[in-house]
């Protein structure tokens, strides 16, 4: 399944010297760890497992599963019967066995630049323990699930690590979501506590978490669901709070958590008003300034739950899904540590939130669990100004920098220059995730932000696989822009037709897995029909993502979108990401996405949505030239029916692109449904009232 021999041509590899010292330093050896990891995962794993501290070793086999509906329930199970504490692994450990006490484990940098501040492994377990103190004193236990819904703050992680140390289920919530869609979680996962905060801004924008938070509260009171505890950090304000919040004059944090006097808003801006409910609300600051810094952690077994995380579903209702501790805990720092081949001296930088699953395994416990030294960020890549990514990656030295494309492709738009104001030297392994990369947007990543000297990672993986599926190694795997290449060890992938019957060689059908691998998800909370419906009927036997996929002559892997964004054209199966790749190669267009209208006698025709690059305008000759290079990238199968300019699209806070709602604008459905996790619900009246009419 992995090509003997990879190409020579068309591939790209970052500077030699990456090889020195690498954990997979070459394709062979890449190869050879693969084999093992396949035909004796027991052993594979349970070598990554002697890094970690097990109260009590497992009994039964070390991966034990049924992915076949047709042969009983759909389980996995990884270190059954063993008991640890992921907290205590990825801090005491930390701090105790590897003696990284002093050593930072964030450098944190709001949105403000100059609101910094940094805290050690040492500090990060006293404020975890002060916090898990807090959490049991408001009565929180074992199997117990704590809503949280914070910003990008260190607190964040304190309150995740917390709740993992007393054997608590984690229900994080993106801080960019709405009122509505934290009730709604809060309900489903069946939450005893909130944590939440004051607010935040991001750029300009003042967000009222708070208010938002009691919205949330009492959207559950009203469906008869009371929470009779809500913990609020003060992030924001410190005067504002210690009057309307009743706080002690404590510091913003655990006193653990150094905080430099800095200006967190800037004096002409408004603090937040904070409501403030004494029957239910509690000051953070207020607990932990009076809980003690030790805290036992609780030992759990291997496949108790670690947190719920939602995902949103074809049937519009959001998934909990669910991880367990031992097998996340070893995929998320399997992964971490050789798909960024981290070495001691990293800085690393993860841009995602928190509140997703890349901020889960990505910021939070793969890079703690191999002692990392990360960059945990407030802001947006565009405040105050374009270049304030490359600004902190010289600022911190950064060495391996994780992001999606949509931020990639964002950052395009406003050309070199403010990338190459600053030097940034210390790079060394660039990342993305979310999305397919295109092609160009790859190059520009490659060649501009890395000086064409570091390897892209792109890692193809779900909130569902906890952790990297398919990706690159950096110094191992030759890259082809857009393709995530092959596998991540113990995984195993397989390509589909319709029929269910696996494709060999060049291929292009649904992408499968055959086994399962640490990390994958164990089932949907309080639904497991649902799970088993969702990922594993359409075809018994296999773990189906969601995900089209392409294999091609070199046996590489391209993630061709989702298979409810493929379009049946005239019988022919397209990938929106093609032509969306099409679309952007033209240097006018700075985005594109691609959806399908319903057509009279090809099934489907292919309307696109194309935002231009500053200072570009939309006319009949450029719509004429993309309607040309799509035909001829593609094929004429591919010309788009319609193709519309759409200054801005519909995303989410995450800065996905919401297709959904583009399908329903393209084809003038006017009740939109949900669009309450559109980062900007102003565009969607835009797209509307210039829509294409119809061809007559
Ligand atoms: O369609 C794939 C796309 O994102 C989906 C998973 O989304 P989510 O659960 O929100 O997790 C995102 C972060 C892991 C996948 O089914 N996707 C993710 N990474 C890639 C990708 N598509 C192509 N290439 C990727 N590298």
């Amino acid at each position: 399944m992995i090509p003997d021999k990879v190409p020579k041509d068309d591939v790209f590899y970052g500077a030699a010297e990456l090889q020195k010292g690498a954990h997979v330093p070459t394709f062979e050896k890449y190869k050879d760890m693969y084999m093992q990891s396949i035909q004796d995962p027991d052993k594979f794993w349970g070598d990554m497992a002697k890094d970690f501290f097990w109260k009590s070793q497992h009994t039964g086999r070390f991966l034990d599963y049924n992915f076949d509906v047709t042969k009983g329930e759909i389980f996995t199970k990884c270190m059954a019967g063993a008991s640890t504490n992921i907290c205590y692994n990825v801090l005491d450990r930390n701090v105790h066995d590897r003696k990284l006490g002093d050593k930072v484990a964030f450098h944190w940098e709001g949105n403000e630049p100059g609101d910094e501040s940094m805290v050690t492994y040492r500090e990060l377990l006293h404020a975890v323990c002060r916090f898990a103190n807090v959490l049991k004193s408001q009565g929180v236990r074992k199997g117990d699930r704590v809503a949280i819904y914070l910003p990008m703050v260190v607190e964040l992680v304190v309150a995740m690590l917390a709740c993992a140390r007393l054997g608590a289920v984690h229900s994080i919530v993106f801080a960019g979501f709405s009122a509505e869609s934290l009730s709604d979680r809060i309900m489903d996962s069946g939450c005893s506590l909130l944590v939440t905060a004051d607010g935040f801004y991001r750029g300009d924008k003042l967000i009222n978490l708070k208010i938002l938070a009691d919205e949330a509260l009492q959207k559950c009171r009203d469906k008869g669901f009371p929470l009779h505890r809500c913990i609020v950090l003060k992030h924001l304000s410190k005067e504002a709070h210690e009057t309307s919040l009743s706080c002690p004059p404590a510091k913003r944090s655990c006193p653990d958590l150094q905080d430099k006097e800095t200006s967190r808003v800037k004096k002409s801006r408004p603090v937040p008003q904070v409501p403030w409910n004494p029957e239910v609300d509690r000051c953070w600051h207020a607990l932990v300034a009076a809980a003690s810094d030790q805290c036992e952690p609780e030992w759990c077994e291997s496949e108790d739950p670690l947190f719920i995380l939602y995902t949103s579903g074809s049937t519009g209702k959001p998934k909990g899904v669910l991880h367990t501790l031992s097998g996340y805990m070893l995929y998320t720092a399997a992964t971490f540590k050789l798909v960024f081949d981290h070495r001691p001296d990293d800085v690393y930088w993860c841009t995602a939130d928190i509140g997703w699953i890349t901020g889960h395994s990505y910021v939070t416990y793969g890079p703690l669990a191999n002692g990392a030294t990360s960059v945990l960020f407030e802001g947006l890549p565009t405040y105050p100004d374009v270049s304030r990514m490359w600004q902190m990656v010289d600022k911190y030295r950064v060495s391996k920098f994780y992001t999606a494309p949509t931020a990639i492709r964002l950052l395009m738009k406003y050309g070199n220059e403010p990338v190459q104001k600053y030097k940034r030297d210390s790079l060394k392994v660039l990342g993305t995730v979310g999305e397919p990369i295109n092609p160009e947007a790859w190059h520009w990543y490659f060649s501009v932000v890395g000086d064409s000297r570091c390897p892209i990672v792109d890692t193809f993986w779900q909130t569902e696989t906890g952790g990297h599926v398919l990706t690159p190694l950096p110094a191992a795997t030759p890259m082809k822009p857009g393709s995530a290449t092959f596998p991540f060890f113990g995984v195993v992938p397989a390509i589909l037709n319709e029929c269910g019957e696996e494709l060999e060689g060049p291929s292009e059908g649904y992408l499968v897995f055959k086994q399962p691998w640490p990390g994958v998800m164990r089932t949907v909370y309080g639904n497991h029909g649902r799970f088993q419906s969702t990922y594993f009927k359409k075809f018994p036997g296999y773990y189906v993502t969601g995900d089209g996929c392409r294999r091609d002559k070199d046996g590489y892997y391209w993630i061709t979108g989702r298979i409810d964004d493929m379009l049946n054209v005239s019988g022919h199966l397209l990938s929106t990401a093609e032509v969306e790749s099409a679309l952007v190669e033209h240097e006018a267009v700075a985005e594109a996405a691609v959806v399908g209208r319903p057509h009279p006698v090809k099934g489907e025709s292919l309307y696109c949505f194309v935002t231009l690059g500053d200072g570009r305008t939309f006319n009949p000759t450029l719509e004429a030239q993309l309607r040309k290079q799509v035909r001829e990238k593609i094929g004429a199968i591919a010309t788009p029916d319609y193709i519309q300019d759409a200054p801005g699209l519909p995303k989410t806070r995450s800065g996905k692109i919401m297709r959904r709602v583009l399908r329903q604008i393209a084809r003038g459905e006017k009740d939109l449904g949900d669009i309450s996790t559109l980062a900007d619900s102003s565009v969607v009246e835009t797209l509307f009232i210039n829509r294409c009419q119809p061809a007559l």
